[in-house]
């Protein structure tokens, strides 16, 4: 009888990153653009993304890491992170490499000093995460969409497209009357007056967005073309907001659905005028809808009026690294508060 295969585990380095990409390949069968894997695994301000390589000799086999954030659990700030990109070569799968590639991950994390995760798993993924590595889920959050031009959607029938376009045509926008408009990332000290009030408006537990953090998350490299839209009454910035699609350097993966990342700001106004504003620039973008996945109350009064609908829940599970972050309450799913560009696959 053949013997297992001896696996070798190592942490990740920047050199690495060509042979997580042959494993990514491997598993989801394309590439996401390079610059991308890059930006997000090596480039964060908070230092490169906790990550455990599997190795079967030079063949990559599995993978598993940790996305750097800052979180304040109810005004305490502590180093977080969000689990993303778990894989196993199909040849491989069923052996326990998931589970033994996390625990490595966990423990490289809290020598680095992180103290809490969190993730939105798929379905594969999800009984692992649950019943092997002690994460609990809290409850749901809502991914919302909007539809823009049906007809661009496979499937629409095409007979059906141009009926469908216009009836989405008559949905609510709202309006940006009261407002200036303007397109590009305001000042680092008004948007930062600005994130301040935010933060102290919705409360609870979430991801800290710092100028600097939030440009870098929105940074060319990401491949997203990520658009900021800011909304000003009388030269105060009232409201910000991101949205971004996947450019052409995602090649035929790039699934014209463009992304809300940010929505943000006290007058409900100024986040409607955002809203418009965005809506009308991804149609002429020609998406076929907008996307984001939200719990924040004053965000979901927004999009509801602006014809955005529920679409369906994703899992939140959260696991602290720490009995020190105990006290804070994590696993209380009220507490939370996330938008689109909390997840990473937005
Ligand atoms: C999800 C994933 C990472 C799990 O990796 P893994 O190393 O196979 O994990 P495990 O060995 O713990 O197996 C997980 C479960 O799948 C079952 N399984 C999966 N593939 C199997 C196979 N080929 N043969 C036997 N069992 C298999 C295991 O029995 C186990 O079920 P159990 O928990 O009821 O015992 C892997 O399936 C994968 O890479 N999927 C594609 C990428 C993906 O969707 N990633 C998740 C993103 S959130």
């Amino acid at each position: 009888m053949k013997a297992k295969p001896e696996l070798s585990l190592h942490q990740v380095t920047v050199q690495d990153l060509d042979t997580i990409r042959a494993l990514y390949l491997d598993v989801w069968g394309y590439n996401r653009p390079r610059t991308f894997d890059q930006w997000r695994f090596f480039d964060a301000p908070y230092g490169i993304c906790p990550a455990v390589l599997a190795m079967d000799g030079e063949r990559p086999v599995g993978f598993y890491t940790v996305w750097p954030v800052k979180i304040r659990l109810t005004g305490r700030m502590v180093l977080g992170g969000q689990s993303m990109d778990t894989m196993t070569h199909p040849d491989y799968q069923g052996q326990g490499i998931f589970p033994k590639l996390a625990n490595a991950c966990y423990e490289l994390s809290a020598a680095r000093g992180y103290k809490i995760l969190y993730g939105f798993p798929n379905p594969l993924s999800y009984p692992g995460f649950i019943q092997r590595l002690e994460w609990q889920h809290t409850g749901d959050i809502t991914h919302w969409i909007r539809p823009i031009r049906p007809s661009g959607h496979p499937g629409i029938p095409s007979l059906l497209g141009p009926v469908t376009d216009l009836i989405v045509r008559c949905y609510p926008k709202g309006s940006t009357r009261q407002f200036d408009i303007s397109i590009g990332i305001p000042s680092l000290d008004m948007l930062g007056g600005q994130m301040r009030e935010w933060n102290k408006q919705i409360g609870g537990h979430q991801i800290d967005r710092t100028p600097n953090w939030l440009k870098w998350r929105y940074a060319d490299q990401s491949e997203n073309d990520y658009e900021w839209v800011c909304a000003y009454r009388q030269g105060k910035l009232s409201a910000i907001g991101v949205w971004g699609m996947q450019n052409v350097q995602w090649g035929q993966v790039a699934d014209q659905r463009a992304h809300l990342v940010e929505l943000s700001g006290i007058d409900h106004t100024a986040r409607q005028a955002i809203l418009a504003t965005v809506i009308k620039r991804a149609f002429q973008k020609s998406a076929i809808l907008i996307e984001t996945m939200t719990n924040i109350g004053e965000v979901t009064a927004t999009l509801r009026r602006a014809g955005f609908i529920r679409h369906r829940q994703a899992p939140l599970i959260i696991r602290s690294l720490d009995n020190d972050v105990a006290d804070a309450a994590v696993y209380d799913h009220d507490l939370w508060r996330f938008i689109g560009g909390d997840v990473d696959t937005f």
